[in-house]
């Protein structure tokens, strides 16, 4: 089982707020994330293209948690420099795959944002059209209405990944919620409060860091 990623979700209203995050984090984390709050306040290809212009080694997630107009928004940000792109679970099929398409020919991905209802049936349409990553979300309005991480959610998690899907987890986690999930190949774990808001985020990455060594052996 891989050594889960860590990514830190990039959720402030400016960019020089999260570029200042980025600065401490950048050498701590495997993927930097142009959170959604950060691409609505700023500007998705603004953003994107100010990470690659900084970091043109690292993998940028552009997560515009795309609804519609798959192949335009997939244009504006993977043309900047993404890497990969999320697109929302309740999106038509049809939005997925020209999302996907542009991907494709930038070398990069798309990754289904599973929030409310979603089945395991329009899963296996995703993996039979190529779509192969999936992001498991507790979403910050749920989570401040007392929602936690359940058996459920865990075992939704482990599904997808013995379906085939790359599986990442993220809503409010902490290091302290990673022994959770252990025992499942999860693809990366996406924090965005509890590193850019901790007293010394590059310890805390260290701290999700150690957690993840615990647990995760290769
Ligand atoms: C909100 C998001 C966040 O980027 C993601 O949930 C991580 O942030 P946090 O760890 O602060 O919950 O996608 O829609």
């Amino acid at each position: 089982m891989n050594k889960p990623l860590l990514q830190i979700a990039l959720d402030q209203t400016s960019l020089s707020g999260a570029l200042s995050v980025t600065r401490s984090l950048a050498n701590e984390v495997d993927v930097l994330e142009a959170g959604t709050i950060l691409c609505a306040a700023e500007g998705a290809p603004n953003v994107v293209a100010a990470l690659r212009a900084l970091y043109p080694a690292s993998i940028i997630l552009a997560d515009l948690k795309v609804a519609d107009a798959g192949s335009v928004l997939a244009e504006m940000v993977f043309s900047r420099g993404a890497t990969w792109m999320t697109v929302i679970c309740a999106a038509p099929l049809a939005t997925m795959t020209s999302a996907k398409t542009v991907a494709d020919a930038y070398n990069g991905d798309i990754q289904i944002e599973l929030y409310g209802e979603w089945t395991f049936s329009q899963a296996e349409e995703w993996l039979a059209a190529g779509i192969t990553q999936a992001i498991y979300h507790r979403g910050r309005d749920a989570q401040a209405a007392g929602q936690t991480w359940g058996e459920a959610d865990l075992g939704k998690i482990r599904k997808l990944a013995d379906m085939g899907f790359a599986v990442s987890a993220t809503g409010g986690l902490s290091p302290a919620d990673i022994q959770l999930f252990a025992g499942i190949p999860v693809k990366c774990f996406i924090a965005g409060r509890s590193l850019s808001d901790a007293p010394d985020p590059a310890e805390e990455a260290r701290a999700f860091r150690r957690e993840i060594e615990k647990y995760w052996q290769s």
